[in-house]
């Protein structure tokens, strides 16, 4: 904090070794060091500044998904750092609290630079009442699947879609705050994780292995309106979810993906890794915990987005490199919208090339949105908080009301896209003004 009111952030984008697999070490790249980056917590009316210098040798971007901020300050692939450069984006949080991060988005680059480790959270903090002390009861859990050489080396095959490679790369080993084989010791009855997929193309299904209960808390965007019990919570790609968690003292439970339902057809399910399972995280309970306040029975969340009968409706059609049947153009500018605009999106999935079942997600810039139905049928309990990132399963519509920042540019554009990162990269991006 320099004044209070005003925080200065300095990230470095850099190439260096990680200690990623046991007593091994692997080239990397991340913010601050050689693996992910640093935590970054704001609260609502903080001024942010952030002086991100990219020591790579290539250019990169670094982009602040979930936030509500200017279109010149989003990082997007109109923000682009060149070897060297020093960006200073500054911006106002205007904002709910929320689990939010940051990553590079330099078209074309996304996928490796995201891959090779630059990625980290950004959350959005204030009294909500819940497990809130960070490292302690509130926990990150950045979920990373990767393939490694015999030599420690990231396996970069497989990165973009073509092939067998259908969502992209899959690996077969799972770091957890870049942690492998990582466990966590807990010493209060409660506690508070937040789960990132920062993943290029894997999805997960978490649950605990014993299927104990989770709250739900939060969504993407922010709180849900009461906490949620669920078994299960599946993240696509960018996704995230917040959940609360008892334990009792001494037990050891783990924390597990389950095989995810991607509704592809058979073959590419497979391929998509929907018949993966994966331990993820060792919960190991303190002989003693320290007695946690009961959850409340409702949480402060922020009304959710809703359209008026005139809202403006618009809609997207997924194919396999493609939304709307073109793919990303720096220039093209694909839509228009109001700031302060609530509008109605139908996204979908039109089934993938040779009409087969590809899965895809879609994110939205600068947004904050309510799914209103999947397949025509209303979402399951824990999606029915604010989100920015959706999974759209093939062969299906999902609805979206979502609800745009005020900030007006007619110059600089915001994306909307596929966050499975080699559809992503391939072109399943288009921008949007809000002017
Ligand atoms: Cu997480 Cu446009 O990105
Ligand atoms: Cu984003
Ligand atoms: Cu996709």
């Amino acid at each position: 904090r320099v004044d209070g009111r005003r925080l200065r952030f300095r990230l470095t984008a850099g190439p260096g070794l990680a200690d990623l697999l046991p007593g091994r070490r692997t080239p990397a790249w991340g913010y601050n060091g050689a693996y992910l980056g640093p935590t970054l917590r704001a609260r609502r009316g903080d001024t942010v500044v952030i002086d991100v210098e990219n020591r790579l040798p290539v250019a990169t971007s670094t982009h602040w998904h979930g936030m509500r901020l200017p279109a010149i300050m989003d990082g997007g692939p109109h923000q682009p750092i060149a070897p060297g450069a020093t960006w200073s984006p500054t911006w106002t949080i205007d904002q709910p609290p929320g689990t939010l991060w940051y990553h590079p988005h330099l078209h074309g680059s996304t996928a490796e630079h995201v891959y090779r480790g630059l990625a980290g959270l950004f959350l959005v903090v204030d009294d909500d009442r819940l497990p809130s002390e960070y490292g302690v009861d509130d926990v990150p859990v950045v979920l990373q699947d990767k393939k490694f050489h015999d030599d420690a080396a990231f396996d970069t095959n497989g990165l973009t879609f073509g092939g067998l490679s259908i969502t992209g790369l899959l690996g077969d080993t799972i770091l957890v705050n870049g942690t492998y084989d990582p466990f966590v010791e807990v010493t209060r009855t409660l506690t508070r994780f937040r789960l990132l997929n920062a993943s290029n193309a894997r999805v997960y299904d978490v649950g605990f292995a014993d299927n104990r209960p989770m709250s739900v808390v939060a969504t993407d965007a922010g709180l849900l309106p009461a906490p949620v019990p669920a078994t299960r919570i599946m993240l696509s790609p960018g996704e995230r979810a917040e959940v609360v968690v008892g334990f009792t003292a001494g037990e050891r439970v783990v924390l597990r993906s389950h095989p995810p339902a991607l509704h592809a057809n058979p073959v590419y399910e497979r391929f998509a890794g929907g018949d993966d399972t994966f331990d993820l995280l060792q919960v190991r309970a303190a002989a003693r915990l320290e007695p946690a306040p009961p959850l409340p029975d409702t949480l402060a969340a922020e009304d959710a987005a809703r359209p008026g009968p005139n809202a403006t409706a618009r809609t997207f059609v997924l194919g396999d490199f493609t939304i709307n049947g073109v793919t990303m153009d720096h220039v093209r500018i694909d839509q228009i919208v109001r700031p302060g605009a609530v509008e109605v999106w139908a996204v979908t999935n039109a089934g993938g090339f040779p009409s087969n079942g590809v899965p895809h997600n879609f994110h939205i810039h600068g947004v904050d949105f309510a799914v209103l139905d999947v397949a025509g049928a209303r979402p399951p309990a824990h999606l029915r908080g604010p989100k920015d990132t959706v999974f759209v399963p093939p062969r299906t519509t999902v609805r979206l009301a979502v609800r745009f920042a005020g900030y007006s540019d007619p110059h600089h554009p915001y994306m909307y896209h596929c966050h499975f990162l080699a559809h992503e990269d391939a072109g399943m991006m288009g921008q949007f003004l809000v002017a």
